[in-house]
């Protein structure tokens, strides 16, 4: 095993659970009627966009934020991981993101905003249950064609790190991609792209 599997073992215990925020922060220190224009509990259920600081996340971790009752990811991947991200072209099932699994600004080959950062709701497309994140390279029991991705532990489906399901498993289509847009350099609203994504 070389160092930098150790590493990325080390990182995929690194797993943050980011609470939803909903613009939370500078509401505390304003005069409290802001407290009421803030989403409720419930609104933040029903749908409301909520934001996540993914500045402390660490290359080839990643970090869940819940929205809409649901779980999204946030995956900060290497240089390495896109790297490899291309020789899965002919293995994965929708290369160029044909399907409308993601708002037209992560019809990409990252499927993403910035190359960085993958986001996508953490659901399987087969049946709904949560993938494993599995970042390692050709793991043993996944395979020496295995270059990092998500695993479904329910009926095998695999994705790779930019959730494109891979050719010959149950899953469908490619992992969710939720609406999303970058607050600043380190902060992004799930949920809420301005319009963008129309
Ligand atoms: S629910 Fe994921 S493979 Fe069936």
């Amino acid at each position: 095993m070389s160092a930098g599997d150790v590493d990325l073992k080390k990182r995929r215990n690194l797993v943050i659970a980011a609470s939803a925020m909903g613009a939370v922060g500078a509401g505390f220190v304003a005069v409290p009627f802001i407290a009421s224009m803030l989403p409720s509990e419930r609104a933040k259920a029903a749908g409301a966009p909520v934001e996540a600081d993914i500045g402390k996340l660490e290359e080839g971790a990643i970090m869940l934020v819940k929205w809409r009752g649901k779980v999204v990811w946030v995956v900060s991947r290497t240089k390495e991981m896109l790297t490899l991200l291309p020789e899965l072209d002919e293995t994965v099932a929708d290369p160029e993101s044909k399907e409308p699994q993601q708002p037209a600004y992560c019809q990409n080959p990252t499927r993403s905003i910035k190359e960085k950062y993958f986001i996508c709701v953490g659901i399987c497309t087969h049946l709904g249950c949560s993938p494993t994140y599995r970042p390692e390279v050709a793991p043993a029991d996944l395979g020496p064609e295995w270059k990092g991705g998500f695993f479904c532990p329910c009926h095998g489906s695999k994705f790779d790190l930019a959730g494109r399901v891979f050719k010959g498993v149950p899953a469908p289509l490619n992992l969710v991609i939720p609406k999303h847009v970058y607050m600043n350099d380190s902060v992004i609203l799930i949920g809420e792209d301005g319009g963008a994504a129309s």
